[in-house]
């Protein structure tokens, strides 16, 4: 067998993908061979075709799709019924893969797995999630979810499901930007799980189901959530230095073991591709210093964002990562935190359903190997066969 794999699979190539490129460098992301930045100033919906035909769409091919999101935007009673039943302490991810798990049987496709019921599901998929998330938030809230409205864009469905309005062109065109830039991510650890699961030819939602289970964990998409929970115990730009020297010089006594766990990390930080800043960061800070001009608050947490970004780099040499400052935009937006990470999930929808038709559409079984490290030729004694012996069940 061949030797094991670096902790992690860092730099292993899992396998070939026409999507997305990460040059950890430079750095740069492009979609399809087209560089983000330029794509941020497209449409989400323009970009979810690129991600999804690999090619950019003609005018009528996007007004198509438009109006097959208009068509398809709407949920279920049975999901309603179901997210009103959750508990309201329930995280909102878990509700929508709860819920996206459960559309898998209602899905007018059913288990038909073929290439066009694929592209309709993925179709759904894009507009329910935001109304999924919306309808969640404002049923935990003890209000009704909101009557979607065909002709609104993704950024403002979803702006719109969560706050009942689309506050300000300047708000939709914030969100729409954020969609854009957390829209695909080469093999980030949802998207792998998503390709895992493609690859046993399970349907689509299932693979969905899978991704946003391993999104929620705090290293992946759950670190933006932590992100605003540290500028506000921080407070004002002042004490940020002294927070995070302390919280350094702590991380410092803790065993290696320790180090890893989140509390001892400062979210929105590192990333195992970019050694530089990742690229959709600037794109995300900008975005918050405009929302900064209207809203004292948020440039509130944007100036302790940027002294905690400059202590962070003098003491450590780490690099923010996508997640520092899109918990900014969304906050400036008024949308709640533990949002964060659902509408991470809304945007990789693209991403994830782009992987899983590419996985469909020229698969083989992802199933690597284990370097074995156990115990080998052991032997239960004697004397402990009949203590562990499987319970008769009838007398013999
Ligand atoms: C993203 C992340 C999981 C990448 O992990 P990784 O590639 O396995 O990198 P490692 O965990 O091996 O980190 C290597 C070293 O860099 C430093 N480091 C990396 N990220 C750090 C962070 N967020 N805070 C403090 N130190 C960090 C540490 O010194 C670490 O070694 P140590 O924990 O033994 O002291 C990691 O950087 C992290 O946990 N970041 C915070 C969560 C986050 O923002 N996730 C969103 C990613 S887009």
């Amino acid at each position: 067998m061949t030797t094991m794999a670096k902790a992690g699979l860092e730099d292993v190539i899992a396998c070939t993908s026409a999507i997305c490129e990460i040059d950890g460098l430079q750095p740069r992301l492009s979609y399809r061979g087209y560089n983000t930045d330029e794509l941020v100033n497209l449409s989400f919906e323009a970009v979810c075709y690129l991600l999804w035909t690999g090619e950019l769409a003609d005018t009528a091919q996007l007004t198509a799709l438009r109006a097959t999101f208009g068509r398809e935007r709407r949920l279920p009673a049975e999901i309603v019924s179901l997210l009103r039943n959750l508990p309201a302490s329930t995280h909102p991810l878990t509700a929508l893969r709860t819920a996206i798990s459960a559309l898998g049987a209602l899905d007018p496709d059913g288990e038909d797995g073929s290439t066009e019921a694929n592209l309709r599901k993925t179709h759904r998929l894009t507009v329910q999630a935001p109304l999924i998330v919306g309808a969640f938030h404002r049923l935990r809230s003890g209000k009704e979810p909101v009557e979607p409205t065909p002709s609104d864009s993704v950024a403002a469905s979803v702006l719109r499901a969560i706050l009942g309005n689309v506050p300000s062109d300047a708000a939709e065109r914030a969100i729409d930007a954020a969609l854009i830039l957390h829209a695909d991510h080469e093999l980030n650890a949802s998207t792998f799980a998503a390709r895992v699961a493609a690859a046993t030819e399970t349907d689509l939602h299932a693979v969905i189901t899978a991704a946003c289970a391993v999104l929620k964990g705090p290293k992946h998409g759950g670190a933006n959530e932590d992100v605003l929970v540290m500028l506000e115990e921080i407070g004002t730009p002042d004490r940020a230095e002294e927070y995070v020297k302390a919280k350094l010089a702590w991380r410092e006594t803790l065993p290696p073991a320790e180090r890893q766990m989140i509390k001892a990390r400062f979210s929105g930080f590192g990333h195992r591709v970019y050694k530089v800043d990742d690229p959709r960061a600037a794109h995300l800070r900008r975005m918050a210093a405009t929302l900064a001009e209207s809203d004292a608050r948020t440039a509130n947490w944007l100036a302790i964002a940027d002294r905690v970004r400059a202590i962070m780099a003098e003491e450590k040499g780490l690099k923010v990562n996508v997640d520092f400052y899109s918990a900014l935009v969304y906050q400036s937006l008024g949308i709640p935190v533990d949002l964060n990470t659902s509408l991470f999930a809304v945007s990789r929808m693209a991403g994830w359903t782009a992987h899983a038709l590419e996985q469909y559409a020229n698969n083989r079984l992802i199933r690597p190997r284990a370097e074995y490290i156990g115990h080998r030729d052991r032997h239960i004694p004697q004397a402990r066969r009949a203590e562990l012996a499987a319970p008769r069940w009838y007398p013999p």
